[in-house]
Order: structure tokens, then sequence, then C-alpha cells
């Protein structure tokens, strides 16, 4: 890879930055990451990748004190680069908008720092117009409108999945004013826009559908803010429809899986994100969802179809948990196996996870929790604490439960040895909110089986999982 390419500070060590900053570096360019988290920095600079994310460890390996650097100057990054990207964390606030005062302080300590051009570049997901409203703050700070140029260039990646996604593009939109930005932008992209990274020897591996070369579009930065915040809508929306459908399903004793591979083999439709299930969660989706539904309202336009997306994900849990409590005729008291933390398989991150929803519901309703995940054990203690055991891992989170939820799409969940489950469990009752098995593959262990969007499976004589004797007083 050809070296000194660019030089590129990142602005913010979260999922996003800490990605782009190891990715940009990979690409051959030299990457100065900044966050104002003193800890953040130091374990970064002592080896530690902070986030569960495959090829990340390897990549910050590979590159870290030659063409990444972690530091907590950020005046001193940007006065060294030629483009800075603002990576930092956008939550939303108490009215579901996108709450911008992150951006604002970096672009203000941006602008203080400036010596010469810059290219700043907004890669945090943010509404419409926040691009204007960088570039006014830039001036409202001192800087002429010819020190700078601000590039909208949303990030698409998925945690579990964020390197390769980066590397390996469907699309890459860049939302430029100026012909030198839309230069730059290239220059910054190009290994992935000709193809020769994908053809390094010590590239990451691609994965199997990526694309020999990405969609590259260049828009107006409105445009470019809108794609991200509509895309991600648009997915929560997909996954959603099929949530309501798979409640359809229950009722009409149809089979949501028939009917996804259904629905799915219409190109149009497509298979992908419309898998059913307890309900989306993470870091993105729950906070772009009412931050597009915010901004359109604030642009005169009431997409009350949002507030529809929110609901369903809403009584997608409700129905779950409402199973639960069905299912074993009283909860109050009784003891869960849950394995499943994450709010999806490939990562530790636990926040809006349907997993931890769940959990929180049934501990409300004096329920015993017994929990379990791969990844997400530390994070979830950070916010359960005692309230919940940790399990060693999944069959021990099961040894003596009344029954087994299975919370989180981990393959290691989906190819559990069902003859143990069964030998582990109190009562023999599984209750899927990822449809991780077929009911013929539980009838076969024996085991009452519940899941979504299909007719449940009550075995006419259940035998007892394990046999315990009972203690006379
Ligand atoms: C998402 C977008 O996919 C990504 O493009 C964007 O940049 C950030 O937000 P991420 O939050 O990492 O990525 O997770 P994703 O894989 O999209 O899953 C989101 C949630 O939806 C998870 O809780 C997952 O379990 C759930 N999901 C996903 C379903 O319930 N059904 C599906 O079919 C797909």
């Amino acid at each position: 890879m050809k070296e000194s390419r660019m030089q590129v500070a990142v602005v913010g060590c979260g999922y996003v930055g800490l990605v782009a900053a190891a990715c940009f570096a990979e690409l051959g360019h030299h990457v100065i990451t900044v966050d104002n988290d003193q800890a953040k920095i130091a374990a970064l600079n002592a080896g530690d990748p902070l986030i569960h994310e495959d090829y990340l460890p390897e990549l910050i390996r590979r590159h870290h004190g030659k063409r990444l650097l972690f530091s907590m100057d950020l005046a001193g990054a940007v006065r060294q680069a030629q483009i800075v990207l603002i990576a930092v964390g956008t939550p939303a606030d108490a009215s579901g908008e996108a709450d911008l005062s992150y951006v604002e302080t970096a672009t203000r300590e941006i602008a203080r720092a400036i010596n010469g051009h810059k290219l700043i570049v907004e890669k945090s997901t943010v509404p419409v117009h926040t691009n204007a409203w960088i570039q006014r703050s830039m001036v409202f700070n001192g800087c002429s409108t010819s020190d700078f140029d601000v590039v909208s260039n949303p990030e698409f990646l998925r945690e579990g999945t964020a390197v390769t996604d980066f590397l390996y593009p469907d699309r890459i939109i860049v939302g430029v004013r100026s012909e030198h930005a839309a230069c730059m932008m290239k220059e910054l992209y190009a290994p992935l826009l000709d193809g020769t990274y994908a053809q390094q020897p010590d590239a990451v591996p691609p994965p199997d559908d990526a694309l020999a070369k990405p969609l590259y579009l260049e828009t107006s930065p409105e445009t470019s803010e809108l794609i991200k915040h509509a895309s991600n809508a648009f997915l929560a929306m997909k996954i959603s429809f099929i949530n309501a459908v798979s409640a359809v399903a229950e009722s009409a004793n149809a089979d949501i899986e028939d009917v996804q591979i259904g629905m799915g083999s219409d190109k149009r439709i497509g298979t992908r994100f419309l898998r059913a299930g307890i309900g989306y969660g993470g870091s993105c989706f729950p906070k772009d969802v009412s931050a597009f539904r915010a901004i359109a309202q604030s642009c005169g336009c009431d997409f009350t179809l949002l507030d529809e997306v929110q609901r369903i994900n809403q009584e997608q849990l409700n129905r779950f948990v409402a199973k639960v409590r069905k299912t074993l005729w009283t909860i109050k008291g009784k003891r869960l196996a849950a394995l499943g933390l994450a709010f999806k398989s490939g990562t530790d991150d636990i926040r809006e996870s349907p997993a931890i929803n769940v959990i929180q519901d049934l501990l409300s309703r004096d329920c015993q929790i017994t929990a379990y995940d791969p990844a997400a054990m530390e994070r979830a203690r950070a916010v359960l604490g005692n309230a919940i055991t940790y399990a060693p891992d999944a069959y021990a989170a099961m040894d003596g439960a009344d029954a087994l939820l299975l919370l989180t799409e981990w393959k290691e969940f989906a190819s559990l040895d069902l003859s143990m489950v069964k030998r582990l469990l109190k009562y023999p009752i599984v209750l899927d909110g990822r449809n991780l098995y077929t009911p013929k593959e539980m009838a076969a262990a024996g085991l009452n089986y519940y899941s979504i969007g299909r007719a449940p499976l009550e075995l006419s004589n259940p035998t007892p999982g394990r046999v315990r004797t009972a203690k006379m007083s």
C-alpha cells in the first residue's frame, strides 16, 4: 500500500471514529485519532481496541505507532491534518431530536486550531442541515470560508462487521459543495474506488457479497445527510413490518419463516432485514428513527409512519414478555435462563438491546434471571449489576432453570445440544425470540417451543426435564 497519502485527524473514538481511523490507516493515510476521554486514549495506547469488532485489533496492531496515533490533543491533530473527520456521538435528547452539542463543541475547537485549509468531514449521523450549521459555526468562530470546506460523508457500517463494511462498502456517499473538496474525498477513498486495496496481499478478506467497486455518489450535503437517516429509518421500518406480520402469522396459524422466504425471494423486497424477532435495538436504529421523525416534523412534514415503526418495535417486545408469562403460568419467583445480552450477535454492545429490555421487564415482575452472552457480559454487568446472575457458559445458565429464553441471535445459541438442554432445564420450555430453531428440531428433543410468528409447539405429554426430589421438612 502506498504510504503518506493524506494527513487525517479523527475526532471521537466511538464505533464510527475508531473503525474509520483504523481503516483509513489501513488505506495508507496517516491518522491521528483524538478523544477527550483520557481513560479511552490510555487504553487504546496500551493496545486495548475498546470494542468487540472483527479485524479491528489486527488493524490497530498493524498501524498503531506508525500510521495510527491516539491522542487527547485535538488542536495538535487538527494542525497536522488536511482532513478532519467529526465522528462524535449524536445521542437522542428527551424530545427524540439528535443532540448536536458534541458536534458543535468539536467544530468550535477545530475552528480555533485552524492553520491553513482543512476539509471537515461530517461522519457522525446528523440531521439534514447540520453541514450548513458546521459551516456557520466555523465562520462565527473566526474562520474565513476560504479556510475550509465541510463535506457530509455518512457511515453505513454495522457493528460486528464494521471493518469489512468500511473496506468493502456498497456505496460511498459524499455531499460536497466545491470541486476542491470533491477531489480530496476521491483521493481519501482512492484505494477503495480503484479496487487496489482488495488486491493487497495482506488486505482484510472481502465478505462473500463484496462489490468489485462501490457506488460513489456525489450529492449536495443536504441530500447526503438525508440518505443516511432515510436508509436507517427504512431498514427499521422493514424489520417492524415483518414483526407486525409475525403477529398476524401467529393468529392466523401461518409460519413467519416461510412468509419471509416467500416475500424475500421477490427481488424487489429481498430477504435481508426481514427477520422477525423481538425488535430492533442498538445505537442507531432507535435513535435515528426518532431523530428522522423530529427533523421531518421541523421541515413541516408529519412522517407518522415512523411513529408506527417505533410502536410496533415496542409492541413486539411486549408480546414476547406476555408469551413468557402465558407459557409459565405464573412467573413471580421463577428462574429463567437468558441466552443473549448484546443487541445483536457479533458485538458486545448492549445499547437499546432488546435482550436487556426483556430482562428488565421480567425483573420488574420478580423473576430471577441467569444470563450468558459470549461477548457482552462485562457491559451488561455495568448496567444490570447484581440484579441478575452471570453464568460462565450457556449450559450453566440453564442448569435448573424453569425455562430457557433465546434473546440474541449468536451462532453458538443456534447449535445447542438440545438433549443437554432438556436434561438441564427444570421444565422443558424454550422461548425463542430470534427463531434460531425449527419446531421439528425441538419436537425431536422433547422440548416445548415458543417462537416468533409460528404456532407454539406444545407436546401433549411433556416429560419433565430434570426430575427433582422434593425436600421434605
Ligand atoms: C445499523 C445499520 O445496519 C447500519 O447501516 C448503520 O450504519 C448503523 O445502524 P447496527 O446498529 O450495527 O447497524 O445493527 P444492524 O445489523 O442493522 O441490526 C440492528 C437491529 O435490528 C439489531 O437489534 C438486530 O438484531 C435487528 N434486526 C436486524 C432484526 O430484528 N431483524 C433483521 O432482519 C435484521
